[in-house]
């Protein structure tokens, strides 16, 4: 039965809905439509990754998917000044805090914790300061997420993208990824972190990431958006949620 407790949340990342609609310069499709589909659906979060290059979503897109959405807002973004200035005036639920290259295609790693850690401090001290929860996207590792608690943050987002990567891979090497960010998702709500995860996840994968009961929230974006070209969106996030809904019943 799910309750309260063994819930696991979606969030939708709706990063390239704005991809395609950069593509061509103009307005459509509308990454506000998806966030109200992914409502309906049954998503129970929207995420937005705000770039410095701003090559998906603007600025203009988290105004109005603070004051038209009816679902908590997760604004991933780099530790800077520009983007702290950004999530203070608008107070998303929640700052997701990643690494960002310009050159990346997409958030290949975690964060690294030991960089600049005192300006990553006050950016966490000052988001928290203005009632905005803070989450850190880290690799598995058990210094990192002792980092994390040290640094403040109320969540770490563990990047699952090795796993992802090494699903079609032996059963070692797929079994030893699985161990790592389940081992580690331990240790993080042990010490009191909230414990999320993301990161090239298909309904495969999350199937089986899903059974790491410590953690409360899967992020999804690029399997989503693709999917939805031939199964339609809303189909693919009530897929997802009966998914993930069926790992923890
Ligand atoms: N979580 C974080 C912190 C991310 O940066 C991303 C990618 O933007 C995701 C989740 C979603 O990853 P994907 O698009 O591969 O599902």
């Amino acid at each position: 039965m799910i309750t309260e407790d063994n819930y696991l949340r979606l969030g939708v990342n709706i990063d390239h809905v704005a991809t395609i609609r950069n593509a061509r310069g103009g307005l459509h499709p509308d990454p506000l439509r998806a966030a109200n589909i992914a409502y309906q659906a049954g998503a129970d979060g929207i995420t937005a990754h705000l770039r410095e290059d701003r090559r998906h979503i603007s600025d203009h897109d988290i105004e109005r998917l603070i004051k038209e959405i009816d679902l908590p807002l997760n604004l991933e973004m780099a530790a800077t000044q520009e983007m702290l200035d950004i999530a203070i005036k608008h107070k998303p639920n929640a700052c997701c805090i990643v690494p960002e290259k310009r050159q990346e295609i997409t958030t290949e790693g975690g964060l690294n914790l030991n960089v600049n850690s005192h300006k990553l401090e006050d950016c966490i001290k000052k988001l928290k300061e203005n009632a905005i929860k803070v989450s850190l996207f880290i690799d598995p590792q058990k210094e990192d997420i002792e980092k994390a608690k040290e640094l403040g943050a109320d969540i770490v987002e563990i990047h699952t993208g090795s796993f992802a990567n090494n699903f079609h891979n032996t059963k070692k090497i797929r079994d030893k990824e699985f161990n790592q960010i389940s081992n580690i998702s331990s240790f993080a709500n042990e010490i009191g972190l909230e414990v999320h995860a993301g990161h090239g996840l298909t309904f495969d994968t999350a199937k089986v990431i899903s059974r790491i009961t410590v953690l409360k929230e899967l992020n999804i974006g690029h399997f989503i958006i693709g999917e939805a070209v031939f199964e339609g969106l809303d189909c693919v996030i009530k897929k997802f949620r009966a998914i993930l809904n069926n790992e923890r019943s």
